[in-house]
């Protein structure tokens, strides 16, 4: 039984590798571990965002912005991640042209940035021309997290963090870049009587959500508990709406959080995939070859086609087993809860962590875990033999990613469309293996360098 208790600080947390107790945390008794540790100051803009609401707060939150992420709505935005995946070619194109090695892991920021400002605000970038442009340099400098303030936030209690502006009660630069650019647009649509018709991207869903009849400014109902609809961790719930709306300051905190999570999550697995194409040709040649027979060099791929591909579905779940963005994630117990057959109990408040990456590289759960081997996801037999609550690259039940269905549909269009269109290989400069910076998470890589060519039509 894989189950190791340590101290984060001044916090007791508890890891736990087994998948059955993993299946009652995160599934069967979700009700006892709604939330997840609240790292911002309750009265920062950003605490208002889904993934650091507790309790009832995030199931209201989570009903309304589900709906910005249904397969109907990934399927309008489908044209406009197109359009982005065409500026990019124009410069891969350049790049192959002029046999550039490509900095794949700057380029898919790049490319990413384009792709969520395009699905989350309507706004274009022109990020691939325009080096400096400010959406994706103050992306990039919110996400450059400094190792002395990783280690201040592990030991020092959150009002001496305030002090230090370790936390982000102040205001930064960049977090007012992003504030007076999401009021901006909102100011402009609320001027327009059809901005609902006239854009489908993530803030007109949210603004939406205002004017939905299911949605209607009211009290939103608990599903477990109606009659004591506000809980959590205790003292750790934050600011508690109940209206069955968003205001405009959570429609911005959503759409930070978008913006900054899909750049850094979709940046890593698309770079990744791409340097595993490029050092393993025979997984690339059979995925062109999929490819081949539904795909013209410059034509259009279907929504529902791209979905039914098994090699690129294997190509993507194995990248994502081996390079997995994050290294855990969290729960709280929101009542003490006795773990199984332990004999361990949870306090209310405690700590629990999932670490998923040591579960995708763990021998027990998967034979040479080092080693890029989508076959593992291709061969049904292979497949079956997964066990159930090893792989979790999206979490599980309730709380799991939002963000899953959009993220597959980015990665497999851009994927097909560059392994379609190009051959990528390994260079002298390709790290084989990738080296790590040392970093206060041991999985940002120093570069990642891969050889493009055009392929012939
Ligand atoms: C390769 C890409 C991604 C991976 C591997 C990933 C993985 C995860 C994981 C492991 C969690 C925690 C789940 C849990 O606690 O059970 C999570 C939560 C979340 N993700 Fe993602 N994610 C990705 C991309 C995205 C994108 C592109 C978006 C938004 C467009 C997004 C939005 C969210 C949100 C809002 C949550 C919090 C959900 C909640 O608290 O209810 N993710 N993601």
């Amino acid at each position: 039984m894989i189950i190791l208790g340590y101290y984060a600080g001044h916090r007791p947390v508890l890891t736990v590798a087994e998948p059955e107790l993993i299946k009652s945390i995160l599934i069967r008794d979700f009700n006892s571990f709604t939330d997840r540790i609240v790292s911002r100051p309750k009265d920062s803009k950003q605490a208002r965002s889904i993934s650091q609401a507790c309790g009832d707060d995030w199931r209201r939150l989570r009903h309304i912005i589900s709906r910005a992420f249904t397969t109907g709505r990934m399927k309008r935005m489908y044209p406009s991640i197109r359009q982005c995946l065409r500026d990019f070619q124009t410069h891969l194109d350049a790049c192959a042209q002029d046999r550039r090695p490509l900095n794949v892991m700057e380029m898919f920021g790049n490319f990413s940035m384009d792709v969520m400002a395009t699905c989350a605000l309507a706004t274009k970038t022109n990020v691939h021309n325009d080096r400096n442009n400010p959406v994706v340099r103050y992306a990039k400098s919110l996400l450059d997290v400094k190792w002395w303030k990783m280690i201040a936030k592990l030991a020092l209690p959150s009002r001496w963090l305030a002090r230090l502006t370790v936390t982000n009660t102040g205001q930064p630069e960049e977090l007012v870049y992003f504030n007076k650019l999401m009021t901006d647009i909102i100011e402009t649509r609320s001027k327009f009587t059809d901005a609902s018709n006239k854009y489908t991207d993530f803030l007109q869903t949210l603004l939406d959500a205002n004017k939905d009849s299911d949605a209607a400014p009211g009290v939103y109902k608990s599903n477990e508990e109606p009659n004591k609809p506000l809980k959590g961790t205790g003292d750790k719930t934050q600011i508690v709406s109940l209206k069955n709306h968003l205001s405009d300051d959570e429609v911005r905190a959503q759409i930070y959080f978008i913006l900054t999570t899909a750049y850094d999550t979709l940046k890593r697995t698309l770079a990744y995939a791409i340097y595993e194409l490029a050092i393993n040709p025979h997984h690339q040649q059979r995925l062109f070859v999929e490819l081949r027979e539904i795909l013209q060099p410059d034509g259009d791929i279907d929504y529902d086609v791209l979905q039914s591909l098994p090699f690129m579905e294997a190509v993507v779940s194995e990248t994502i087993r081996l390079h997995l963005p994050g290294l855990r994630f969290i729960r709280l117990a929101t009542r003490d809860y006795t773990l199984g057959t332990t004999g361990i109990t949870l306090r209310k408040g405690d700590q629990v962590d999932i670490p998923a990456y040591a579960m995708h590289h763990s021998q027990e759960y998967f034979k040479q875990p080092f080693q890029f081997d989508p076959d593992r996801f291709f061969d049904p037999e292979r497949r079956q033999m997964i066990k159930p609550y090893t792989y979790l690259p999206w979490g599980a039940g309730p709380r799991n990613c939002i963000g899953m269905r959009i993220s597959l549909l980015v990665i497999k269009l851009t994927l097909a469309h560059v392994v379609r269109r190009y051959r990528l290989y390994r260079t002298e400069d390709t790290d084989v293996p990738l080296q790590y910076k040392r970093n206060y998470q041991m999985t940002h890589t120093k570069q990642v360098i891969v050889g493009i060519e055009r392929r012939p039509h």
